[in-house]
C-alpha cells in the first residue's frame, strides 16, 4: 500500500507534495520520489527510504514547477530502490505516472509492450502504465479530443488488478489526469488549485471539500477544473463531500507519537460513534442501514469477517450478538475465509470490518460472499473507502484519522458500534430482553467516561513496561471476552515492539501452553467476569508457582498480596469489558516499544492498511 500525491494550481508543488507525502508515510515508506513539469520537461528524483531523504536532496530545492505529483512506496512488486520508486517514466519521458495497488497482469502487458518496442527500467508492474499512455497516445487513431483522459482511459482498461494513479505530462502540461479501481483517491478542490491524494488528511490543511473517487472513474484536472468520467468515458457529475475533521486532528495534537495521541482519543472516538444512536428512550437508531424484521427473522448464520484487529473486535462482539438475538455468529479471519467454502446462502448476513476500507483480504471476502447471495454489512473509519462502495449496507465509526499502523481507538469504537448493532437487531427482533438492552444501552453510554478513568492511570503501566522491555517472549491469558481482549493484547505488543508473545484461554494452559512457563517468564491475565473469577485466578496462580512474574487488569476483588501487579479497571458488563482492559495493556505496548527506542507509529514491515492479498 503506498501514498500518493499531487498538485496543479499556481504555488511550488514541490514543498506541497512532499508535505503531502510526510502525512501519507504511514502508508508505506520504503522509499519516495517526486516529479514536476519544468518548462518543457518533466523533472523526476527518487529515493530509496524515507520521504525526509528526498526532501533533502538537492535537486528536489531546484523544483519550481506548479504541477506535480509524488508518491511514497510499500514495496510489492521489486525490492526498495530508487529505480523501483514511484514516479514511473515512459521511454520518451512524456508521461510520469505514480500508482497504488497491484497490476496482476503486468508481465503480460510487459510483453506486449516490449514487443512493441518499449523498454523497462525497473522490476515494477507499475511501470507499465507510462508506456501504454504513451502507447495509446501515440496511435494514428487516438482521439484529437481529451487526447491524454482517453490514453489513460485506454491504459487503465488494459490493467487487471487494482490501482489509484495520478498521470502528469508534458504533451499537456496544465493538466492531469486520475484514476482508480479498488485503491482510495480523492481531490481536494480551491479556486485555481486542486490536490489529490490516497487519502483526506494528506490534503486537509489546504481545503475541505473533497471529491471520492469511485471504482472506474477518471477525471481530468486542470486548475479551474475537473472533468469526471465513468469506465465507458461519459461525463458525470460527483458530489462534493464536505470534511468535517480540521487538519490538526490529521497531526499529532502535541502527543509525542500518533499512537499515544489516539489512545487518549478513545473517549471522544467512542462518543462520536455512539452519536446520536442511544438518545435517551428511543430505539436505537441505525437509520443508515434500515433492516427489516422479516429479512432479520429469517437470517440462520452471521459472519463477521475482518483482519488482525478488526478480527479481534469481532471476537469481542460475538458473544453479544449471540446472547441477544439467538443467532450463530463465526467469526472469520477474512484471508482465510473464501477459500475455506463457507455455508452462505441469502439466509447468510456478513459483517466485514475494516478500519481503513481498503483492506484487500476483507474486501475480497464480502465480494466472494455477496456472490453468494448474502447481504453485507460494511464497518468502516473512512469516508468512501473502498469497502463502502461493495457493501449492500455501510455503517461508520466515528473514532477520526487512525494514523498509526497499530489500531487502538479504531478497536474500541468497532467493538461500540457491533453492540449497538446488536442492541437494533435484538429491537427489530423484538425479542423479549427488555432488561439487558437497557443495561447494555446505560452501559455503554458510561464507557466514554470509564475509559478516561481508565487512562488516568499511566505510571504503573510504565512502570512494569520497564521491566519487561528486554524480553522476548510475553503470555497473555484470559477466559471469555478476556481471551477476546488478550487475542488484542498480543497483537499490539508484537508488532510496535516486536517481542514475541500469545493469547491463551486460562483453561488451556495445563493442556499444553504451561510447559512454557518458567523463573521469570511474563504472563498478563485479564479477570472482569464474576463468574469465571475463581477458576480464572486459579489459573494465575498456577503460572507465578512457577516462576512467572504477572501483571492483572481485573476490575473484581483480588487481593495484592497474592498478585503484586493489578492495574484496577472500573466495572462494567462483561461482554463489554474488552474496551476497559484493552487500554492499559494498548498503554504497555506503546511504552516497551519507546524503552526499545523503536518507531511506534510506523513498525517494521508493516504498513496501515493492507492493499494487497
Ligand atoms: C492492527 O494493529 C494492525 N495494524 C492490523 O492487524 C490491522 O488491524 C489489519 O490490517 C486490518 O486493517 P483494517 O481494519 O484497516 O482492515
Amino acid at each position: 500500500m503506498c501514498g500518493i500525491v499531487g498538485y496543479i494550481g499556481n504555488e511550488k508543488a514541490s514543498p506541497i507534495l512532499i508535505k503531502g507525502l510526510l502525512k501519507l508515510e504511514y502508508r508505506g515508506y520504503d522509499s519516495a520520489g517526486i516529479a514536476t513539469l519544468e518548462g518543457e520537461n518533466i523533472s523526476c528524483f527518487k529515493n530509496k527510504g524515507r520521504v525526509k531523504e528526498l526532501q533533502n536532496m538537492k535537486e528536489v530545492s531546484t523544483l519550481n514547477g506548479t504541477i506535480g505529483i509524488a508518491h511514497t512506496r510499500w514495496a510489492t512488486h521489486g525490492k526498495p530502490s530508487s529505480t523501483n520508486a514511484h514516479p514511473h517514466l515512459d521511454n520518451s519521458n512524456s508521461f510520469a505516472v505514480v500508482h497504488n495497488g497491484i497490476i496482476e497482469n503486468y508481465s503480460e502487458l510487459r510483453t506486449f509492450l516490449g514487443n512493441a518496442g518499449y523498454t523497462f527500467l525497473s522490476e515494477t508492474d507499475t511501470e507499465v502504465i507510462p508506456n501504454l499512455i504513451h502507447y495509446y497516445y501515440t496511435k494514428e487513431d487516438a482521439e484529437e479530443k481529451n487526447k491524454l483522459a482517453n490514453a489513460v482511459r485506454k491504459a487503465v482498461s488494459d490493467l487487471k488488478g487494482s490501482y489509484a494513479i495520478s498521470v502528469i505530462s508534458k504533451l499537456e502540461p496544465n493538466k492531469m489526469i486520475v484514476a482508480r479501481k479498488d485503491s482510495p483517491l480523492v481531490i481536494g478542490i480551491k479556486e485555481n488549485e486542486k490536490y489529490i491524494a490516497s487519502d483526506i488528511p494528506a490534503i486537509l490543511e489546504y481545503t475541505n471539500n473533497i471529491y471520492i473517487l469511485n471504482d472506474g472513474d477518471i477525471a481530468e484536472i486542470t486548475r479551474n477544473s475537473i472533468t469526471f468520467y465513468d469506465k465507458d468515458f461519459n461525463v458525470i457529475d460527483k458530489k462534493c463531500e464536505v470534511i468535517t475533521w480540521d487538519a490538526k486532528a490529521a497531526d499529532k495534537n502535541g502527543y509525542e507519537d500518533y499512537m499515544l495521541k489516539e489512545i487518549f482519543e478513545q473517549p471522544v472516538a467512542i462518543r462520536e460513534t455512539i452519536g446520536t444512536r442511544l438518545n435517551i428512550g428511543d430505539k436505537c437508531n441505525f437509520d443508515d442501514i434500515n433492516i427489516s424484521k422479516e429479512y432479520l427473522s429469517e437470517i440462520s448464520r452471521i459472519y463477521i469477517v475482518a483482519c488482525g484487529t478488526a478480527m479481534h473486535a469481532g471476537l469481542a462482539v460475538k458473544p453479544i450478538m449471540e446472547r441477544l438475538i439467538s443467532i450463530p455468529v463465526e467469526v472469520d479471519i477474512a484471508s482465510e475465509f473464501r477459500y475455506r467454502d463457507p455455508l452462505i446462502d441469502e439466509r447468510t448476513l456478513i459483517i466485514c470490518i475494516s478500519q481503513s476500507g481498503e483492506t484487500a483480504d476483507t474486501i475480497a471476502a464480502l465480494k466472494s460472499a455477496k456472490e453468494q447471495g448474502a447481504k453485507t454489512i460494511a464497518i468502516s473509519n473512512v469516508i468512501g473507502s473502498s469497502i463502502t462502495r461493495e457493501a449492500d449496507y455501510t455503517i461508520y465509526t466515528h473514532a477520526g484519522p487512525e494514523i498509526a499502523v497499530a489500531s487502538t481507538k479504531a478497536y474500541t469504537s468497532q467493538i461500540t458500534i457491533l453492540s449497538l448493532l446488536a442492541i437494533y437487531f435484538a429491537e427489530v427482533l423484538d425479542v423479549d430482553e427488555k432488561n439487558m438492552i437497557n443495561n447494555l444501552k446505560d452501559e455503554i453510554r458510561e464507557l466514554p467516561s470509564k475509559v478516561s478513568i481508565v487512562l488516568e492511570n499511566t505510571e504503573p503501566i510504565k512502570e512494569f513496561a520497564k521491566r519487561i522491555y528486554k524480553e522476548k517472549d510475553v503470555f497473555f491469558i484470559g477466559r471469555g471476552s478476556d481471551y477476546a481482549a488478550s487475542m488484542e493484547a498480543s497483537l499490539k505488543l508484537k508488532e510496535i515492539s516486536y517481542i514475541h508473545s500469545d493469547a491463551y484461554q486460562s483453561g488451556e494452559l495445563k493442556h499444553g501452553p504451561i510447559a512454557l512457563i518458567e523463573e521469570d517468564v511474563t504472563v498478563i491475565g485479564i479477570i472482569t467476569d464474576r463468574r469465571l473469577l475463581e477458576k480464572s485466578v486459579s489459573n494465575l496462580a498456577e503460572v507465578i508457582t512457577r516462576g512467572a512474574k504477572t501483571l492483572l487488569i481485573t476490575n473484581q476483588n483480588i487481593n495484592e498480596a497474592e498478585f503484586p501487579n493489578i492495574i484496577r479497571i472500573p466495572q462494567v458488563h462483561p461482554l463489554l469489558s474488552p474496551v476497559l482492559s484493552i487500554i492499559p495493556l494498548q498503554l504497555l505496548a506503546y511504552y516497551v516499544s519507546k524503552e526499545k527506542g523503536l518507531d511506534v507509529d510506523k513498525p517494521r514491515n508493516l504498513a496501515k492498511s493492507v492493499t494487497v492479498e
